[in-house]
């Protein structure tokens, strides 16, 4: 019996059939590989990808990062008081007419590069700002009439210090002509233009408590290398911190706030670059100085890129510049109240040398429609012209297009001993509104985002379909012929079998004979 076994399984290993033991074989491990890829593939594809987008110098990633290969635009849209005169005169509701586009291209680069041995670099914010005249409404040089924000923040400042300051205050604003509202260029509202009362503080003012410069413009200083310094996470060593801020100025935290979780800077990002791997449930954090602290952004909804690249929106949620009262997590940023900012605002006067300067969306967005019929000539907000959103490829965390729109407003507080602005009423007053806008990424990355992005899944659907089919196949087919001619064998040396058994049996009992004749002798 085990003899015959023995032969069975001899002729089954002949070359014939190991060949059919080996297809059995190949088409198993085929198997095996497709249910690899069904399961694996997505995370070898997303180990490659963490590896290509971190930061390592000279890679192709760090020089995007470096060097962004996009075209921002700043659209800068100005509310020009119309009837200043009669506001003050008279009482009567302020006029205000939006113009804009005022349109500068910019070129962003990151200088004095320092790569840290903890795996983060450390850099400066170049920013270029080059006035587009084609794509604007008219020239930088413009009039416009705007409230004189220096010598407001000044007197809505004194509302609280000695009456004989106020009235100190008074005359030397009468000695230097100083008015409530000016007349200046956009150009120099945005750019900076030499203000008496700055000049006069720099002069008067201990060393110490100085303002940095005595020009006032809202981007006075911008069109330059920041003196920032600002230290992120490469993603070499953990992806989930790839471009995210670990330092700003050597500091993680601002002070400006009252919980450390409102102070915190780090874990923001400068809007370019963002962990990958984003899920519908992910909050980005996104960190620019003037905002004074991190917006938090939230997905909205799906949105299709240039050249189909499949992105998601991501929108700060409504209650983000709410009143304490609708959000009581915005207590924090209200140090000095109640009563804090109005529903809709945000109150930056601490990052902004105490000036009562307030943000908000373009035309009040989400705010209190009391705020913007304060003043006459606004329209009503409209989501697709004055929301702020970020279209970012959540696979790859690359921002494909985005509208970051704040309006900066002057909180202006009435104060009777000041007679030039005795008829200034306690009002929220809009002065200018703006939009960082990045659209397209050129088509070199987008080319290489489609691919990484679409490519990846249907190379595992094909490779998917093409394995367990070819695997199965096989398999049946080996199979099947093994079955078959394993068959066919057996009974083809079935005689032999026999044969050899009855030859088996015979020496056995011959010998069986020599034993007993041997016994016998
Ligand atoms: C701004 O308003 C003033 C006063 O009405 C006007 O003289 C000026 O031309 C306006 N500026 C622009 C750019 O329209
Ligand atoms: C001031 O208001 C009065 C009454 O409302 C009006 O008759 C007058 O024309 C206004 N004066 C100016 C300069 O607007
Ligand atoms: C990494 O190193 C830089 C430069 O030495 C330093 O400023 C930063 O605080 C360090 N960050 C961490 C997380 O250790
Ligand atoms: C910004 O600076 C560049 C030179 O660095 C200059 O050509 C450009 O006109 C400046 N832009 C503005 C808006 O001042
Ligand atoms: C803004 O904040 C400053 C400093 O905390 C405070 O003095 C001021 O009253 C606030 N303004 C408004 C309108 O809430």
């Amino acid at each position: 019996m085990h003899a015959r076994r023995n032969k069975f399984f001899s002729k089954l290993s002949s070359a014939f059939l190991r060949k059919w033991w080996f297809v059995i074989a190949f088409s198993l491990c085929l198997i095996i590989l497709g249910i690899l890829v069904t399961f694996g593939f997505t995370t070898i594809v997303n180990l490659v990808i963490d590896h290509q987008v971190a930061l390592r110098p000279g890679g192709q990633s760090f020089g995007w990062w470096a060097k962004p290969p996009v075209t921002p635009q700043v659209k800068v849209y100005v509310y020009n008081v119309t009837n200043a005169d009669e506001f003050l005169n008279n009482g009567s509701k302020p006029i205000v007419e939006e113009i804009g586009p005022y349109v500068y291209k910019e070129t962003w680069e990151k200088v004095n590069i320092v790569e840290n041995p903890n795996g983060t670099l450390s850099f400066n914010q170049k920013k270029v700002y080059i006035f587009n005249e084609e794509e604007s409404v008219g020239m930088e040089d413009d009039i416009v009439i705007v409230p004189n924000i220096p010598m407001l923040s000044a007197t809505s400042q004194s509302k609280h210090a000695a009456r004989f300051l106020r009235l100190a205050m008074a005359s030397i604003m009468d000695i230097l002509k100083i008015k409530p509202f000016v007349e200046v260029s956009v150009g120099q509202l945005l750019w900076g233009y030499e203000d008496p009362l700055l000049k006069l503080a720099k002069d008067v003012v201990p060393k110490e408590q100085k303002l940095p410069y005595d020009e006032f413009g809202l981007f006075y200083g911008k069109n330059s290398t920041s003196a920032d310094r600002v230290t992120v996470f490469t993603g070499v060593e953990d992806i989930t911190q790839y471009g995210v801020i670990d330092k700003y100025n050597g500091r993680s935290h601002m002070t400006a706030w009252m919980t450390e979780e409102c102070n915190r800077i780090t874990g923001g990002s400068d809007g370019s670059i963002f962990p990958p791997h984003i899920t519908k449930d992910t909050t980005i954090f996104v960190y620019e100085k003037d905002l004074c602290r991190l917006l938090p952004l939230n997905f909205e909804k799906e949105v299709t890129g240039r050249g189909g690249i499949p992105g998601f929106r991501f929108t700060p949620k409504p209650s983000v510049f709410a009143s304490v009262e609708k959000n009581p997590d915005n207590m924090c940023f209200c140090p000095s109240g109640p009563p804090c900012a109005p529903h809709g605002m945000f109150n930056v006067s601490v990052c902004q040398y105490d000036s009562p300067v307030l943000l908000s969306f373009p035309h009040f967005y989400l705010g209190d429609d009391s705020l913007r019929l304060a003043v006459d000539g606004i329209s009503p907000p409209e989501k697709d012209k004055h929301q702020f959103f970020m279209d970012i490829q959540p696979l790859m965390g690359t921002t494909l297009r985005a509208r970051a729109r704040v309006q900066i407003n002057l909180a202006v507080s009435q104060v009777q001993d000041i007679k030039q602005v005795a008829n200034f009423p306690d009002i929220i007053f809009p002065i200018l509104w703006f939009e960082e806008g990045v659209d397209g990424l050129p088509d070199e990355v987008v080319n290489l985002m489609r691919i990484a992005t679409t490519v990846p899944d249907k190379a595992r659907t094909a490779l998917m379909i093409a394995l367990f089919t070819l695997g199965i196949l096989l398999f049946i087919v080996s199979v099947t012929c093994l079955v078959r001619k394993s068959h066919r064998q057996n009974t083809l040396h079935l005689d032999g079998t026999n044969y050899l058994a009855t030859q088996h049996i015979d020496q056995q009992k011959k010998k069986a004979k020599m034993d007993s004749g041997n016994k016998s002798m």
